[in-house]
């Protein structure tokens, strides 16, 4: 695969200090340059100030030069400029405003962890021990990023600029609403959605297991009940479990584990799902504030007042 890995997520929130602690909080680690890293994948947020909450940058991986030169025609065939320098091209995707940089290089082996052992019906993993999930006391740390979901008031134009013009793939769609795509063998990196206004809808933090996803959101509503936004379930595209929290600026923040994983594309078939199925497999419905956001008025102004 050309294109290997979701490096990192820029967003721009204007409570710069407030969002920091919400996701060291989280469990990733702050650096001392306003990036932050997770455990395996390295520096993979940031956090700068903006006027208005906002996905500002994408970091993806690609394996050569080659690769970059490819994207620079394709970006050139859709009328997109783009800046080529010896490791990277950057190039802003027109609807969301979001700028995209692919760099050469970079690849990352991200340690295997041992499973963990859950019994079944007549198999028995654990013996004699309580669960690790019940046992585990040390804070949650994420591993890496999974994934950054991007509203968009165009999503034939700005799923062009990743398919077409970056090389994502097409791992399952939503009718009328959006693509899961791929730039490494996860279901999915970036998920466009249908939405009245460019933002960022939530970006999506890979732990060990379901009792991670459950144990990291439990903490952090411990500590502030008012940042539920949905959870815990499981989704059908991608079929990840997830738990949705909201940061201090309003973009949702997602721990997820068992990720569907995509090696050979010919045995992924793509599926368009409809209704809830889009959404989700199982767990409690999601509030009419995960499809619209309660700031996305004020969004949508801010918007207007700026553009
Ligand atoms: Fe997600």
């Amino acid at each position: 695969m050309a294109l290997h890995r979701l490096i990192s997520v820029t967003i721009g929130v204007p409570n710069v200090d407030e969002t920091r602690s919400y996701y060291a909080e989280f469990g990733l680690t702050p650096e001392a340059d306003g990036w932050f890293s997770t455990r395996d994948g390295g520096r993979q947020l940031r956090i700068v100030e903006a006027p208005m909450r906002r996905a500002v940058e994408l970091r993806i991986g690609a394996d050569d030069a080659d690769d970059l030169d490819r994207i620079a025609n394709n970006l050139r065939g859709l009328g997109i400029e783009a800046v080529r320098s010896p490791g990277s091209i950057t190039a802003v995707e027109p609807v969301t405003g979001v700028r995209a940089i692919v760099t050469s290089g970079e690849h990352v082996v991200l340690l295997e962890v041992p499973a963990t052992p859950y019994n079944g019906p007549g198999r028995y993993e654990r013996v004699g021990t309580r669960a690790p999930g019940v046992v585990r006391a040390d804070p949650i740390r994420p591993r890496k990023l999974g994934h950054v979901v991007l509203g968009s008031t165009d999503i034939a134009v700005t799923e062009s600029f990743f398919i077409t013009g970056l090389g994502l793939k097409v791992s399952d769609r939503i009718k009328d609403a959006g693509a899961f795509l791929r730039c490494s063998t996860d279901h999915h990196n970036v998920l466009v959605l249908a939405a009245p206004v460019g933002f960022l809808h939530h970006t999506s933090w890979q732990v060990d297991d379901i009792d991670e996803v459950g144990r990291g959101a439990t903490r952090m509503l411990e500590a502030d009940p008012t940042r539920h936004i949905w959870g815990l379930g499981r989704h059908h595209a991608g079929s990840n479990f997830f738990w949705y929290l909201k940061d201090p600026a309003g973009n949702f923040s997602e721990y997820y584990s068992d990720l569907d994983c995509i090696i050979d594309d010919q045995l992924w078939t793509p599926e368009t799902f409809e209704g809830a199925r889009g959404l989700f497999n199982w767990g409690p419905p999601p509030p009419p504030s995960f499809l619209a956001p309660e700031d996305l008025g004020a969004l949508m102004s801010g918007a207007h007042s700026v553009g």
